[in-house]
């Protein structure tokens, strides 16, 4: 069983599809932690999983506060750090330390769109589609290898909050699926490449989804 930590500062609704999607899993949360109070943390409560809360402190250092992370998952001994809408830069020496081991979903088609205010970025940029990556961390921002992306497209009458509620529903297939693959040891990644099945992935699995963010077409590898 992967003992897994989940990092959120938001809504966790990410959190709450990598939970529900558990009980047959490979995989445990073990604990979430947030850099904020974080509304997500209810879920987690209610799952009776044990909650950290870790505030940057003024005028603190990026490897400080990293280094309070660690002190707080170290408990854990996590084998798998989900970010699930963790809205913090991590140093290079945190990702250093938990290389391969460390996760992240971004709402777009990576390496398009990296950094923050992506769904305005693509509408004004007239995009026809868009969606969600899910990457391992490396140091540079958004710009780890890609185990699998979901696609959906951008409506004419779209505004941030219509194209975000797609994307979201996208992800919480997405990311379960990723993470399982990760658990049950099929998926990792090697010199910047990720092996699925013993074999190197040469592009990202793709997942697509409608414009109501129904499934519409699955990678092939995943299903059984
Ligand atoms: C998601 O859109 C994810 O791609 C991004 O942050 C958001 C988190 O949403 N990294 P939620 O808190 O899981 O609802």
């Amino acid at each position: 069983m992967t003992r897994i930590v989940v990092l959120i500062s938001g809504n966790g609704s990410n959190l709450a599809a990598l939970l529900a999607a558990e009980d047959a899993a490979a995989r445990r949360t073990v604990a979430v932690l947030s850099n904020r109070d974080a509304a997500g943390l209810a879920h987690a409560r209610r799952c009776n999983l044990p909650t950290h809360v870790v505030k940057p402190r003024r005028g603190e250092s990026r490897e400080d506060y990293d280094t309070r992370i660690d002190a707080a998952l170290a408990p854990y001994d996590p084998q798998l750090i989900v970010l699930a809408g963790f809205m913090r830069i991590l140093s290079a020496g945190f990702v250093a330390r938990h290389a391969g081991r460390l996760v992240n979903i971004h709402p777009s088609l990576l390496p398009k769109y990296r950094g923050l205010n992506v769904h305005q970025r693509v509408l004004d940029a007239g995009d026809a589609e868009s969606g969600a990556s899910v990457h391992f961390v490396t140091s540079e921002l958004d710009a780890g290898p890609v185990l699998i992306q979901a696609s959906v497209p951008v409506l004419a009458d779209d505004d941030e909050a219509a194209l975000s509620a797609r994307i979201h529903k996208a992800e919480h297939r997405i990311y379960p699926a990723a993470v399982e693959l990760i658990a049950a040891g099929r998926a990792h990644a090697e010199s910047g490449s990720i092996w699925l099945d013993d074999t190197p992935l040469t592009a990202p699995l793709q997942a697509r989804f409608d414009q109501h963010g129904v499934l519409i077409a699955w990678p092939q590898q995943l299903t059984d």
